[in-house]
């Protein structure tokens, strides 16, 4: 799961080491001193709300400093390269890199570049890790597997634009290595047949899936990355591959819905389904925070 102290993601995804993250994360093992004197950079070209927040916020909780660049505003606006702007930053006396970006593959190249740590916070279509380890936090919380984080017996659908998800990528790395059955559900064309190569089943019919699921992952169309492009309408999209109350309501007692967001109300789920008793979407965002304080913890540790 790690690369040196870099944590980039999920596709080599180590049982002992995540285990032992969630664990840490799980039991919110750090003190507001933990990182005191320490800087950790977000380095965000790409949009976020969740990610960001909580990587601050998990910064701040340990007593870190954080100095935030996004791509408007900073001199990436001008032609500045990504590796130029992160040796910029390094060279500022930050002790951590938190990246997002738009292009797969960032994140590693920059770790390449840097003597600090790097934090995957999503690039691209690629690799998501802290978003994969805070579902799996809350998969373990809501199926009482926190003791040992053993996800055996577990069948895990995600249904969407899997094809464009970097969460859905990270999500197979990690919940397999943990012992779950993993079934990526789509159209054709958002979950094609080759996605199976990543040690997952493949499935068209999500009808077929419901009544089997104990964990229901809704993916958002990525329309910015073209996902989508030739759907012929979210109304159809959202009757046959949607979460609705009818498809909620025939899940099995203790089945739970997540969303690692942003949603589309009406589109891959039903606003009355992301209120819902089954939803732990706000969960997995509250997770959010101790998966990413886990994460800058270990990774100074090993740095
Ligand atoms: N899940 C997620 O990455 O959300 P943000 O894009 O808001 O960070």
């Amino acid at each position: 799961m790690w690369s040196e102290h870099h944590l980039l993601g999920m596709h080599n995804a180590d049982a002992d080491e995540a285990r032992a993250l969630l664990t840490l994360a799980h039991e919110d093992a750090f003190g507001r001193d933990a990182l005191a004197g320490r800087t950790v950079a977000n380095l965000f070209f790409e949009d976020s709300t969740r990610t960001r927040v909580s990587f601050t916020i998990a910064a701040q909780q340990l007593g870190a400093q954080v100095v935030d660049l996004s791509s408007k505003g900073s001199s990436v606006s001008k032609g500045e390269t990504l590796i130029d702007t992160a040796w910029t930053i390094e060279s500022m006396g930050v002790d951590a890199l938190v990246v997002r970006a738009g292009q797969s593959g960032a994140c590693e190249l920059i770790s390449e570049h840097v003597d600090v740590p790097v934090i995957n916070a999503g690039d691209g279509m690629h690799q998501h890790p802290t978003q994969a380890l805070t579902d799996a936090l809350n998969i373990g919380r809501a199926h009482g597997r926190e003791d040992a984080w053993d996800f055996s017996g577990l069948h895990v659908v995600i249904v969407g634009d899997v094809v464009s998800s970097r969460v859905a990528r990270s999500n197979v790395g990690l919940l397999t290595a943990l012992g779950a059955r993993v079934t990526l559900c789509g159209p054709a064309m958002m979950c094609p047949g080759g996605l199976s190569a990543l040690g997952c089943a493949v499935s068209h019919d999500l009808d077929a899936l419901v009544d089997d699921a104990d964990v229901m992952m809704m993916l958002r169309i990525q329309f910015e990355r073209g996902g989508g492009a030739r759907l012929a309408s979210q109304r159809l999209y959202h009757a046959c591959y949607g979460m609705t109350l009818e498809r909620a309501d025939r899940l099995k007692d203790g089945a739970i819905v997540m969303h690692p967001g942003p949603m589309n109300r009406g589109v891959e789920i039903a606003g009355a389904v992301a209120d819902g008793h089954r939803s732990v979407i706000r969960d997995q965002v509250a997770g959010g925070v101790l998966v990413r304080k886990a994460a800058i913890k270990l990774a100074l540790d090993r740095g």
